[in-house]
């Protein structure tokens, strides 16, 4: 495989599923603290009160890193380490955890990428509304350019959101992530509050005025196949594509929100937390994108769960995403179809020809483990996604990486499925490195030479 000159490879993680110490150096809960202590709401009432207790581990993970050979680390940061009322009073201590792992990383040749919101908001502010609230999008901006202004030397490449679909459509419309809410107008709401808090944030970083920054937005793109070519089937991938595709991706690089988001609701009709001037703000020109893949959604069209219109909640829009193609799935049950991402990188392309470069912010799998870890399965899978990563043409991509380094808290699922290039025994804290690992050290290595 070939790729340009400076293309990064690297690997990602997020800090509520690695970091643990929840409650150490003036850290407050986040909606994942909460969410995860309801009974019934984590697989196994798993927590991230240890995780992979990287906040200790940090300069191990580093090293970890550094014999990988990666170029390019992404991790994101604890919004309430920050600012434990999600506002207003900054906590030293979480700046200065995130400066030391960004120091560590810069002295060994790895250039950090910095998530500011992989879903845990502080609860303080769920306690205000969450980002059914319009206040949570200027606190987001405020947040930012706090952590912006205290690390700006030492991190160039900020992501502002991680995912906005599941924070906003998972967590208060299905209400299988925090906050689990199970709502139709507060998640449309949350959507367009993380979409402004975007560019809000991106707005006040520019506006701190250090030289030689890069801002983007990370979003799952798995595109949408209908199961026939039925009328029906059709317009109800079109929802689902709507649903997580097109309503951020429109407003962010098109200006304007889909016509059928608008309509395909029925019982929604009120959008007036879209403000005159808000997508201006949202389509603040980013500098890259980043895209997370994982599979195709194949959907078929079925009834609602709830009969009664005003009772839906925003991801009950008609569909069946249950019946997968006949081919492999990994240990999540997500069918392997490298070429998604082939097509999730050229349609984004395609429907925005003016589309900032982009990176492939996170990919990976699960499979269960043998004895010796030798994850063939997962060298397998990655290999045959850089592969269709190559293959989009056209498309300006700057970089790879792998979700993710270690093991870690996957979310609603809890510790039972690993992630992890490495993995982490949760009793003893003891990384053992992959086949995987060893196969993308080799993989990159090669790369170098190449080029
Ligand atoms: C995307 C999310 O950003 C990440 O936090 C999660 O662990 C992976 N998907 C795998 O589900």
């Amino acid at each position: 495989m070939s790729f340009p000159d400076g293309f990064r490879w690297g690997v990602a993680t997020s800090a509520y599923q690695i970091e643990g110490a929840a409650r150490l150096d003036g850290r407050s809960p986040s909606i994942w603290d909460t969410f995860a202590a309801v009974p019934g709401a984590v697989a196994n009432g798993d927590t991230g009160d240890v995780a992979a207790d990287h906040y200790h581990r940090w300069p191990e993970d580093v090293r970890l890193l550094v014999d990988l050979g990666v170029d390019a680390y992404r991790f994101s940061i604890s919004w309430s380490r920050i600012l434990p009322e999600g506002r207003g009073r900054v906590e030293q201590r979480g700046l200065d955890f995130y400066r030391r792992l960004a120091e560590a990383l810069l002295s060994k040749g790895i250039e950090p990428f910095v998530t500011l919101y992989h879903w845990d908001l502080p609860q303080a502010l769920e306690d205000l509304g969450g980002w059914r609230s319009r206040d949570t999008s200027g606190w987001f901006a405020d947040y930012a350019a706090t952590v912006h202004e205290a690390l700006n030397d030492v991190v160039t490449k900020w992501v502002t959101v991680n995912e906005p679909y599941c924070s906003s459509i998972v967590g208060y419309g299905e209400g299988r992530h925090a906050p689990g809410a199970r709502e139709g107008h507060g998640a449309l709401a949350a959507a367009h509050h993380l979409l402004l808090g975007h560019g809000l944030a991106v707005q006040a970083m520019r506006a701190n005025g250090a030289p030689g920054q890069e801002f983007g937005i990370v979003l799952n793109q798995s595109p949408t196949v209908p199961v026939t070519d039925s009328p029906a089937d059709v317009a109800a991938a079109s929802r689902q594509d709507c649903l997580l595709r097109r309503q951020f991706t429109d407003p962010l690089f098109g200006g304007a929100y889909p016509d059928e988001l608008t309509s395909m609701f029925g019982a929604i009709t009120d959008f007036s937390f879209r403000h005159d001037g808000d997508l201006a703000i949202i389509g603040e020109p980013l500098d890259y994108v980043g895209l997370n893949y994982y599979y195709r959604l194949h959907v078929a069209d079925a009834p609602h769960r709830e009969p009664d219109p005003a009772k839906r909640t925003a991801h009950d829009i008609g569909v069946d995403t249950t019946r997968l193609p006949d081919v492999p799935r990994t240990g999540m049950g997500w069918p392997v179809e490298p070429a998604g991402l082939t097509i999730a990188l050229t349609d984004l392309k395609a429907r925005h020809p003016d589309l900032p470069p982009v990176y492939v912010t996170e990919n990976g799998c699960v499979y269960p483990d043998t004895e010796t870890f030798e994850d063939h399965d997962r060298i397998v899978f990655l290999r045959d996604h850089i592969a269709a990563a190559e293959a989009a043409a056209g498309v300006d991509l700057r970089g790879y990486f792998c979700w993710s380094l270690l093991d870690n808290f996957e979310w609603a699922h809890g510790y039972k499925h690993r992630f992890g290039l490495i993995h982490v025994d949760y009793a003893t804290q003891k990384r053992t490195p992959r086949a995987s690992y060893h196969w993308y050290r080799s993989f990159i290595e090669a790369q170098r030479t190449q080029g």
